[in-house]
């Protein structure tokens, strides 16, 4: 009697495992989309033009996966450019092939019917995101929301919003991006500005209507081209909790600062007297003696109750925020300085141990007139970015990553990028701006090779030349801790002890302030190929960018896999 009875309990048990480990597995979707890249005509400030986008819609689609998912990206390229799609943030682990920074992970997707499918896990990550274009100008019209949910069961760290909305920032050119970028390039000088700022793609358009009492989760995500931002909503402040999908301790403002690459998740909450405000963009300029500046609006309504027409009032008149000045540096640091990381059990904190040191320089600086460059003024130069000294040149004969693979980086990349800057001078006096015996940039596509898991800690310097300014520089396939910031000169001796070694934030765009430094660490666990560039679109085509390349680990689970069987070749 006692054995079947056994057995039935036996039987029941593995089929509720069997259930369990089902619903578990049937949690981590596949979240699968098909992007067509191709021409859209919209009208804006009444004229008519034609840009580059996903599916018909401007902004792109928006991609919703939780921790844990699988995403698939489908993309065909019908556009008369050649595209790459990246994952701003994601962090591809083993999936390199998937990143998307042309020439550097992948040759283009070419027109006129290219395909590629980008295919990458959704590991440990919560919180705001975004994707974009990786070649020419085109990220100005080609970016989406790509937002990441706590997997299933799991909550945020903070009390769970009544609804969410997603505000993202951008540029507006009354012209084709690819060719503002020629121009540019033909001149070796800066492309012309945009024309306006954009909310969710519109200027002055979008509303956000909002219930008395409730609490608002925006996720802000700064897509403009080259323009930092302060944001603010009129009568209404916020708790920042995570900044570029990292949560941070609850920091309470009522202005946001964004650079273009950053991402800020902000609960607001409704508690002002029901009426409606704007909510704004500004541009914020670092660069000392700019004059140009630009805001836009949106609005947040408050809901009304329904009246008997005859009690119906006009709507209250809308209230505008006052907005920082467009040059208010103070404001900017205040913000970035103020964020710190939140500490949850079982995620892991800042290295203590670091394994290399980098004192990497960036700024602008000048090369002699490439024979291309046709409008280039050939007494001055051209305007160069730069990374310690060098230049970034994109290969063209196939990407660092391809080159890695074949172990032959001969003729594509070598793998001296200094660890130093070349020579050590004054980085960020007046003097620096204009002396031509550190203007002078050499070009070339010079990689640091790292070892799997070695620590590195990246004091990121600006340089005074041309002129100083805050650089927001991102690095992909990792995010670092944010260690400390500050203005002038990095001096080991002063600055290292003002590290924040407890609570960090980590993000993986820092803007860097103008004339100063920011500290920097990561654990290079992540075989691959990593580009770490300013993005400041006006910036990237000159060369202010250099790459990691991580070796394999030891272990299988540690090797970056081959590239898919439709990895495009050059
Ligand atoms: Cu948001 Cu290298 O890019």
């Amino acid at each position: 009697m006692a054995r079947p009875f056994l057995f039935f309990h036996l039987a029941f048990a593995l089929c509720f495992f069997l259930l369990i480990r089902y619903l578990l597995l049937a949690d981590a979707a596949v979240v699968e989309h098909t992007f067509h890249v191709g021409n859209l005509t919209v009208e804006r400030l009444g004229q008519s033009q034609v840009i580059t986008a996903v599916n018909g819609q401007f902004p792109g689609p928006k991609i919703e996966a939780r921790d844990g998912d699988t995403v698939v990206v489908h993309v065909v390229n019908l556009s008369p450019y050649n595209i790459t799609i990246h994952w701003h943030g994601i962090l591809q682990r083993l999936s390199s092939w998937a990143d998307g920074p042309n020439m550097v992970s992948q040759c283009p997707i070419r027109p006129a019917g290219g395909r590629y499918t980008y295919r990458f896990n959704v590991t440990g990550q919560e919180g705001t995101l975004w994707w974009h274009a990786h070649v020419s100008f085109l990220r100005a019209t080609v970016y989406g929301a790509l937002l990441l949910r706590p997997p299933p069961g799991a909550r945020y760290p903070f009390p769970m919003p009544h609804r969410e909305a997603t505000i993202l920032l951008g540029e507006w050119w009354n012209a084709s991006v690819v060719d503002i970028e020629r121009q540019a390039l033909l001149a070796g000088g800066a492309p012309n500005n945009s024309v306006a700022l954009t909310i969710n793609g519109l200027m002055g358009g979008y509303q956000l209507t909002v219930e008395r009492g409730r609490t608002y989760l925006l996720r802000i995500i700064n897509a403009a081209l080259n323009y930092q931002l302060f944001f603010k909503v009129a009568g209404h402040s916020f708790t920042v909790v995570a900044a570029d999908a990292c949560y941070t301790d609850p920091y309470d403002t009522d202005v946001i600062v964004i650079a273009p690459g950053q991402t800020v998740d902000a609960l607001m909450r409704a508690d002002a007297h029901p009426g409606r405000y704007y909510m704004a963009a500004q541009v914020y300029q670092s660069l000392a003696n700019a004059t140009y500046s630009a805001t836009t609006t949106a609005l947040v309504t408050y809901q009304r109750r329904r009246q008997p027409p005859s009690l119906e009032t006009p709507p209250p008149p809308v209230m505008m925020p006052s907005m920082p000045a467009f040059n208010d540096s103070a404001t900017a640091q205040g913000f970035y300085a103020s964020l710190t990381g939140l500490l949850q059990d079982g995620t892991p904190t800042v290295p203590l141990h670091v394994d290399t040191r980098m004192l990497v320089t960036f700024g602008l600086g000048v090369t002699p007139c490439a024979p291309a460059q046709t409008l280039c003024n050939r007494t001055l130069g051209s305007v160069a970015g730069s990374m310690n000294n060098v230049s970034f040149q994109f290969p063209t004969a196939m990407s660092l990553l391809e080159a890695r693979m074949r172990g032959a980086p001969e003729g594509v990349y070598t793998r001296d990028f200094p660890d130093r800057p070349p020579v050590m001078f004054d980085f960020t006096s007046e003097a620096a701006s204009a002396d031509s015996a550190v203007m002078a940039t050499s070009k070339g596509t010079k990689v640091k090779a790292l070892r799997y898991k070695e620590t590195v800690e990246v004091v990121l310097q600006n340089t005074a030349i041309l002129g100083a300014e805050n650089h927001p520089l991102h690095l992909h396939g990792f995010n670092f801790y944010v260690l400390a910031q500050g203005a002038g000169n990095f001096n080991a001796h002063r600055h290292v002890r003002t590290y924040n070694l407890i609570n960090p934030h980590q993000r993986n765009t820092v803007a860097v302030p103008a004339g100063g430094w920011a500290a920097i660490r990561f654990t290079a666990d992540n075989p691959g190929m990593w580009i770490m560039h300013c993005h400041l679109d006006a910036h990237l085509p000159f060369g202010l960018a250099m790459a990691f390349e991580v070796d394999d680990g030891p272990t299988p689970d540690a090797v970056l896999p081959p590239p898919p069987p439709d990895y495009p070749r050059c």
